[in-house]
C-alpha cells in the first residue's frame, strides 16, 4: 500500500484544503450568481405583481379578476398565505381544489403566481384541539383562536402541523410552472409580542447551555452576584419578563433573551424553507416577507435559508411611520429615505431585494388615514427599482369588503372592477419599466464620483438591543439614531450597503458604525486593519463602551479604542427636553439634548466640532485623524433632528477626499442598471442637476413634488 511521508501529506493536506476552499468560494460565488441570473434575469430590471385571496371572492369574479389585473400590466398573484382553514378544514383533510382553480385561472389570464405556505393563521381544530401552540403572552395569558401570528416559533407541536401542510402543499404545487416562488408565513415577527410559553423556557435553558456550557460562565455573563441573583444550574432560568419583576429584569438576560427570540423566529423560517427546497422544483425560489426593521427579528439570519430576503412597507400609514416627511405635503408622501433604507438593508449578502408589499393608497390601520399625494405611490416603485428590487409586489389587488382592513385601499376601489389611484399608477410604473428595458444595456458600471462615495453602515442588532435596554436618557432611540444616519448619507448622495461584521470591509472606501457599543479585539483589529488600508471609519456616540456581554470595560471610558478613535472620552451628558446645548462645526451653530461624549482629542487628532456651552464649553464633540492610508471620525453627539450628525459626516468626507454631493431637501437621487433615477418627496419643485448630454427617459429637469426624472 501506498503510504505517504509526513512533507507529502502536509502538501496533500493543503492541496485539499485550497481544493475545497476555492469549491466552496465557487459555489457561493455561482450560487449568488445563479440566484440572480435564474429567478430573475437582469434585463427584464423588475417583476411586479399584486396579492389576491380566492377564499374572499366569488369564484364567479375571479376570470374576470386576473383578467383585469393582467391588463394593468401585472405579471404575477400572490396566493394563500391565511387560506390554512381552508386548504385543511379538517386535521389531515386536504382540500386543493379551489386553490387549484384560481392557479389555472391565474395561468389562463397570462399571470405567474407566488405560493404561500399558510402558518401564519392557523385554523380552528387546530387551536382548539392543541391549544399549546398558542403563545403565552406577557402577562401570562395564552392567546386564544382568531387574528394572526399567535402562535409559538417554539412550539414541537406547531411544527409538525405546519410540516405536514408546508409537504402537502409543495408536492402539489412544487413543479407546477405556474409557481414562480414561494413565501414563507407572513411577516414573521409575532408583531412584537413576546412568546413566554413552558416550551421557550425549556429552548431557552439549552440555548443558554449550549452557549455558556457551565452554569459559572452564565453567572460571570449576566452578572448574577448583583443583587442576589446567581443561578445553581441551567433549569432554575426563567424567562426575563418585567411583568413578573417588580423593579427591573437582568440587563444581560434581556439581552440574551432578544438574541435568543430572533434565533427562533429564524428558525422556523428555516425550517420551513428546508421543507420546500426538498420538494420543490430549483426554478422556483423561495423568501418571506419581513417587517421593513422589527426589533424583536433578524433578517439576516435567514440569509443561508431564502434565495433573497423581502420586505414590506408602507411609507404613509398616519404618524408614526412617515417620521422625517418633507414640506407641507410630506405626510402624504412619507419620509424619503424610508424605501432606500429597506431597500439597503434587505439587499445584503445576495445584493438584490424584493417588496412584497407595497401600499396601494389609503389605508386603514395607521394613527390617522391620510389619502396618498397623487403621483407618489408610482414614485416609491421608482425608488423600490432604483433601491435593487427584482420583484415588487402590491397589497393588495381588490379593497376587502369585510374583516380588519375594510377601509384599506386595493388597486381597485371596492367595485372590484375601477382601477383605484394605485391600480393607475401601478399601471403607470409598469409601462415605463417595459420602455426602460428597451434603453438597457448590459455592463453599465456605476459612475465613479459615486462608487467613490459608496457606504457601508456596520450593522449588528446586539448595539440597538443593548443601547434600549440600559438607554440612560429618555431620549435615546436606537431606531432614530440609525435612520438618521443612514438618512444624512442618502442625502450627501451616498449608496449605502448594511453589512455585518464577517463581511469584507475592503469592499467600501467608508464605514460609518452608528452606535456600535459592543465591542471585542477581533473586530477593533479588524477595523484598525480596514483604515490603515486606506479604508476611512466613522464612530459615532456610544461606541466601544461595552464588551459583547453587555459589561462596562475595567478601563476608564473610551480607553478600549481610545488607539482607534485617537480620544480621551472624559465623560457624556444627557440633557432634558427643555435644556439645549449647542455645538459648532465650521462656525455653524447646532444643538442636542440627546446625548453628548465629550471629548479630549490626542496628539494627531484634530477636533472637527466644539461644544459652546454648558460647563464643558470648548471641549470637542466630532473628531478626525488620519490611521496609516486611512481616516477616523469620531461623531460624539446625537440630536432630535439630525442636523449635527450630517454635518459632522461631511466633515469627515471632507477630511478623507471624497467629493459628496448634497441634495437639496427632499430629493432622492440613485443609479442602477446604468439609469438615473431622481424622486422628489419635498412639496416643492427642485431643479434637477442633470448633465447636459444626458438623455432623459422619462420626467423632467425640473420635478414637482412626487415627480420622477429617469436619464440614462
Ligand atoms: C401587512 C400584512 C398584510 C396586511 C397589510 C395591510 O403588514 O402583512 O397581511 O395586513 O399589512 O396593510
Amino acid at each position: 500500500m501506498h503510504s505517504f511521508n509526513t512533507e507529502q501529506s502536509k502538501h496533500l493536506k493543503l492541496y485539499m484544503r485550497i481544493t475545497i476552499f476555492s469549491f466552496i468560494l465557487f459555489a457561493s460565488l455561482a450560487y449568488n450568481t445563479t440566484a440572480q441570473t435564474s429567478f430573475f434575469k437582469q434585463e427584464e430590471l423588475v417583476k411586479t405583481g399584486v396579492y389576491y385571496y380566492p377564499e374572499q371572492w366569488d369564484k364567479t369574479q375571479w376570470d374576470r379578476d386576473f383578467r383585469n389585473m393582467k391588463s394593468l400590466g401585472f405579471g404575477f398573484t400572490h396566493f394563500a398565505e391565511f387560506a390554512w382553514a381552508m386548504l385543511e378544514p379538517d386535521e389531515g383533510k386536504y382540500d386543493f381544489t379551489w386553490l387549484d382553480e384560481a392557479v389555472r385561472l391565474a395561468k389562463k389570464n397570462g399571470l405567474k403566481v407566488i405560493m404561500c405556505t399558510p402558518t401564519a393563521a392557523p385554523p380552528v381544530w387546530l387551536t382548539q384541539k392543541y391549544p399549546e401552540v398558542l403563545i403565552v403572552k406577557e402577562d401570562g395569558i395564552r392567546a386564544k383562536h382568531g387574528g394572526r401570528e399567535h402562535y409559538s416559533w417554539s412550539s414541537a407541536k406547531y411544527w409538525e402541523l405546519s410540516e405536514k401542510i408546508i409537504l402537502q402543499m409543495a408536492k402539489h404545487y412544487g413543479n407546477d410552472s405556474t409557481i414562480i416562488g414561494w413565501q414563507i408565513d407572513n411577516e414573521p415577527s409575532h408583531y412584537g409580542t413576546v412568546d413566554y410559553g413552558e416550551e421557550v423556557l425549556k429552548h431557552f435553558q439549552s440555548w443558554l447551555q449550549k452557549k455558556y456550557t457551565s452554569i459559572d460562565s452564565l453567572n460571570i455573563a449576566w452578572g448574577t452576584s448583583f443583587w442576589s441573583q446567581r443561578y445553581a444550574s441551567f433549569n432554575q432560568i426563567i424567562l426575563p419578563n418585567a411583568k413578573t419583576n417588580v423593579q427591573s429584569v437582568n440587563p444581560h438576560a434581556r439581552l440574551d433573551f432578544q438574541r435568543f427570540n430572533a434565533l427562533e423566529c429564524s428558525k422556523f423560517v428555516s425550517f420551513q424553507a428546508r421543507l420546500l427546497k426538498q420538494q420543490i422544483n430549483t426554478t422556483q425560489w423561495v423568501t418571506t416577507n419581513f417587517m421593513q426593521f422589527h426589533s424583536k427579528v433578524d433578517p439576516w439570519l435567514n440569509d443561508k435559508d431564502l434565495d433573497f430576503l423581502a420586505y414590506t412597507i408602507y411609507p404613509v400609514s398616519g404618524g408614526y411611520t412617515n417620521m422625517g416627511a418633507v414640506g407641507e405635503q410630506g405626510f402624504r408622501m412619507g419620509s424619503p429615505t424610508k424605501i432606500a433604507f429597506a431597500n439597503d438593508f434587505f439587499r445584503y449578502k445576495k445584493k438584490f431585494t424584493a417588496v412584497m408589499e407595497l401600499q396601494p393608497g389609503q389605508i386603514n390601520w395607521g394613527i390617522y388615514n391620510p389619502q396618498t399625494y397623487p403621483g407618489i405611490i408610482r414614485a416609491w416603485l421608482w425608488s423600490a427599482y432604483t433601491g435593487g428590487c427584482k420583484l415588487i409586489c402590491s397589497y393588495r389587488y381588490r379593497q376587502p369588503l369585510f374583516g380588519d382592513e375594510q377601509y384599506h385601499y386595493g388597486m381597485v376601489t371596492s367595485d372590484g372592477v375601477t382601477p383605484n389611484v394605485g391600480g393607475r399608477e401601478y399601471s403607470q410604473f409598469m409601462q415605463e419599466i417595459q420602455t426602460l428595458r428597451t434603453h438597457f444595456t448590459s455592463n453599465a458600471q456605476m459612475p465613479k464620483d459615486y462608487a467613490n462615495r459608496k457606504t457601508a453602515i456596520l450593522w449588528n442588532w446586539d448595539n440597538y438591543w443593548d443601547t434600549e435596554i440600559l438607554p440612560e436618557t429618555y431620549k435615546w432611540n436606537p431606531a432614530k439614531v440609525i435612520f438618521k444616519f443612514h438618512r444624512s448619507l442618502k442625502e450627501l448622495n451616498c449608496p449605502v450597503d448594511f453589512i455585518s461584521e464577517d463581511m469584507d470591509f475592503a469592499n467600501y472606501p467608508t464605514i460609518v458604525a452608528p452606535m456600535y457599543q459592543l465591542v471585542d479585539d477581533k473586530l477593533i483589529d479588524k477595523l484598525t486593519t480596514y483604515v490603515n488600508n486606506g479604508g476611512h471609519l466613522v464612530l459615532t456616540a456610544r461606541a466601544g463602551q461595552k464588551d459583547r456581554n453587555g459589561h462596562l470595560w475595567e478601563l476608564p471610558y473610551g480607553k478600549k479604542i481610545e488607539a482607534l478613535t485617537g480620544n480621551k472620552l472624559l465623560f457624556f451628558d444627557l440633557l432634558p427636553d427643555d435644556k439645549l446645548g449647542s455645538i459648532s462645526i465650521n462656525n455653524q451653530s447646532f444643538s442636542w439634548n440627546n446625548w453628548a461624549d465629550v471629548l479630549e482629542p490626542l496628539a494627531g487628532t484634530e477636533t472637527i466640532a466644539t461644544f459652546t456651552n454648558q460647563f464643558y464649553s470648548s471641549k470637542a464633540a466630532a473628531t478626525s485623524k488620519k490611521m496609516g492610508k486611512g481616516t477616523v471620525s469620531y461623531i460624539g453627539v446625537d440630536t432630535d433632528d439630525g442636523k449635527f450628525e450630517k454635518a459632522a459626516l461631511a466633515a469627515s468626507y471632507k477630511k478623507a477626499r471624497i467629493n459628496l454631493n448634497s441634495l437639496p431637501d427632499g430629493l432622492m437621487v440613485d443609479w442602477r442598471d446604468g439609469f438615473w433615477v431622481a424622486v422628489n418627496y419635498s412639496s416643492d419643485n427642485i431643479p434637477v442637476d442633470i448633465p447636459k448630454n444626458a438623455k432623459i427617459i422619462f420626467g423632467n429637469q425640473l420635478l414637482g413634488p412626487a415627480e420622477v426624472v429617469v436619464w440614462k
